[in-house]
């Protein structure tokens, strides 16, 4: 079982607003002493994992900050205390094109969707869950290999959620289609967690470590290249790979304060729009598989932290 890390794409960010000039970035500002950064971060080693007891309550682990994700080949992992010590899991299976050539009958069929997605709440008992997909991906009009593959893919992502979170009264369920209609800035979710996968689309969704993240700059401006210390340390997972993430709703280890709310929720952001050799976008399928609120007094299957 490898629970190294992978970097399959580092490159720098550039954030569109830049260019525009919209933005008179707070670090222009502390540069040129209208506000003082240093006195305004956040307490920055208290949000490095290592530094947190996890939430299950296995207070003997904690682990270098090399790397945001938890790498397995099993997702059912991430119910498992080693992943509590990850922002986020990711389980590889990298599709090198398999659907590609279902590409233009993808396109199509999303141009048919509002607002190029199609999204359902589905119980997150297994039948029901199973069922609300069906119906979701019966009238998306996919290709019926790929429709198989987003159920199978749907249904796993579920039972991992309902794995470590058993209270967990429902999930949302999107398919989305990515073209120009990005949104790549640097960001946690602001909710429990999410499961993801791409099938088409050069690669999936980009991450860093927490160490090289400038947390007052994620949270007041909206320049990439303030946000990230180190382009360098960028990664991305592949399209195909299953990748959980956590939010900033995710249950906080015991002791942690509230406010501290990026601590175990993983800094990530849509790759930027890729265009092909004619000039064409190259458009992404999404899967996401959503948990927006747990039940109050609930948390993680294996005790420990109970609070929300
Ligand atoms: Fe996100």
């Amino acid at each position: 079982m490898n629970s190294g890390h992978r970097t399959r794409h580092k490159r720098g960010q550039k954030f569109k607003r830049d260019k525009k000039g919209f933005f008179f970035t707070c670090c222009c500002l502390a540069r040129f002493g209208f506000i003082d950064k240093s006195r305004m971060l956040l307490p920055h080693t208290s949000l490095l994992p290592g530094s947190w007891l996890p939430p299950f309550g296995g207070g003997a682990h904690s682990r270098v900050d090399t790397t945001a994700l938890f790498t397995t080949d099993d997702i059912s992992r991430w119910a498992q205390a080693e992943s509590s010590q990850y922002d986020g899991l990711v389980a590889a299976r990298p599709f090198d094109g398999r659907w590609d050539e279902f590409q233009s009958a993808i396109d199509e069929a999303c141009s048919r969707w509002p607002e190029r997605g199609l999204t359902c709440t589905a119980p997150s008992e297994a039948s029901r869950f199973s069922a609300a997909v069906v119906e979701l991906l019966s009238g998306a009009g996919l290709p019926d290999p790929i429709s198989r593959q987003l159920h199978e893919d749907a249904c796993a992502l579920g039972r991992a959620w309902k794995a470590l979170c058993p209270a967990v009264r429902q999930l949302s369920v999107k398919l989305e289609l990515f073209g120009e209609n990005v949104c790549s800035r640097w960001h946690c979710d602001n909710f429990v967690g999410r499961g993801i996968v791409s099938y088409t689309g050069v690669v999936g969704t980009e991450y860093t470590r927490k160490g090289n993240v400038d947390f007052w700059e994620l949270q007041h401006c909206g320049n990439n290249k303030c946000i990230i210390r180190d382009p360098k340390l960028v990664e991305s997972v592949a399209v195909g790979d299953l990748l959980l993430i956590k939010g900033t709703r995710f249950p906080l280890p015991h002791g942690t304060a509230r406010s501290i709310k990026a601590s175990n929720a993983l800094v990530h952001k849509s790759p930027e729009v890729r265009f092909d050799q004619q000039g064409g976008v190259q458009n992404r399928l999404v899967l996401k598989v959503d948990v927006y609120e747990l039940p109050a007094a609930s948390g993680p299957a294996r005790g420990g932290d109970k609070k929300p």
